[in-house]
């Protein structure tokens, strides 16, 4: 690792870790009855009390300081009024921006008790996630990543989404390479150490199709089936990787014991 890497993997460590507080800090408040809003608020005062920026925040004109995608919105949810019910299901992504460096995650919430469909969805896309990060190493290549994603989740009966992509990440919010959670062994960009990047994968329990709402913002499935999401951000190191967004807490993947 070159002086130039190890100051990229502490600054990305330290905005991980702030993103990754927040989260924790939303495992508290998601309950039936909260508003989407009120998780936003949480999150921009979290990262705020941490002497960081939200990212999000007018990143190309979006309104607000994370994003929250329930049930059978795919991804860039934007906070607002809505009130979250008994057996939804929620992303609640945020990214954190702390002396220049980005640090980017998401994860999964249940409202109340969920249906089964729901768990296993959530379940499949965390272990999808987990099982493409532990190949991480230089010299992998980003279609390896995307075949551990699709075989697992495609096993479960689900789909993996094509139209959004793990990033690059760093200095810019998102910066190449893109890292598409499909594909073949063997293909693609090789992955080297000293980079940093996101996995992100988007899984749907029907077709893995999307569109975008009239708010130039919100994918949602077009078929109106869930889908779920988890992100990470990692940094590939000599050895391996590091995971720089992990929960502090054990709080990865719910139900959330707190
Ligand atoms: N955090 C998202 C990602 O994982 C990007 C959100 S951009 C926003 O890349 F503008 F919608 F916030
Ligand atoms: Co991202
Ligand atoms: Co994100």
């Amino acid at each position: 690792m070159t002086d130039k890497m190890i100051e990229a993997f502490d600054g990305t460590r330290k905005a991980g870790a702030i993103a990754s507080g927040a989260l924790d800090e939303v495992t508290k408040i998601v309950k039936p009855g909260i508003k989407t809003d009120e998780i936003d608020k949480l999150c921009f005062e979290f990262i705020n009390d941490n002497k960081a920026y939200s990212a999000p925040l007018f990143y190309r004109g979006f309104p607000k300081s994370c994003c929250t995608s329930p049930n059978h919105t795919v991804c860039h949810g934007i906070p607002k009024d809505k009130i979250l019910k008994e057996g939804d299901i929620v992303n609640v992504d945020v990214t954190a921006l702390k002396n220049g460096w980005h640090g980017d995650t998401s994860r999964m919430y249940f409202v109340g008790e969920v249906s089964i469909k729901a768990k296993k969805l959530v379940k499949t896309t965390y272990e999808a996630m987990s099982k493409s990060i532990k190949i991480l190493k230089n010299g992998i290549q980003v279609g390896d990543i995307g075949s551990v994603i699709q075989k697992h989740v495609e096993s479960q009966g689900f789909s993996v989404v094509r139209d959004f992509c793990g990033h690059g990440t760093g200095k810019n919010f998102h910066q190449p390479p893109n890292i598409l959670h499909y594909g073949e062994p063997k293909t693609g960009d090789e992955i080297k150490t000293g980079m940093i990047f996101t996995i992100e994968p988007m899984i749907n329990e029907g077709n893995y199709e999307t569109k975008v709402l009239n708010d130039g913002w919100t994918a949602v499935t077009k078929d109106k089936k869930l889908s779920a999401q988890f992100e990470h951000t990692i940094g590939i190191t000599d050895k391996g990787y590091e995971i720089f967004t992990s929960s502090k807490k054990g709080l990865n993947f719910p139900p959330y014991k707190i």
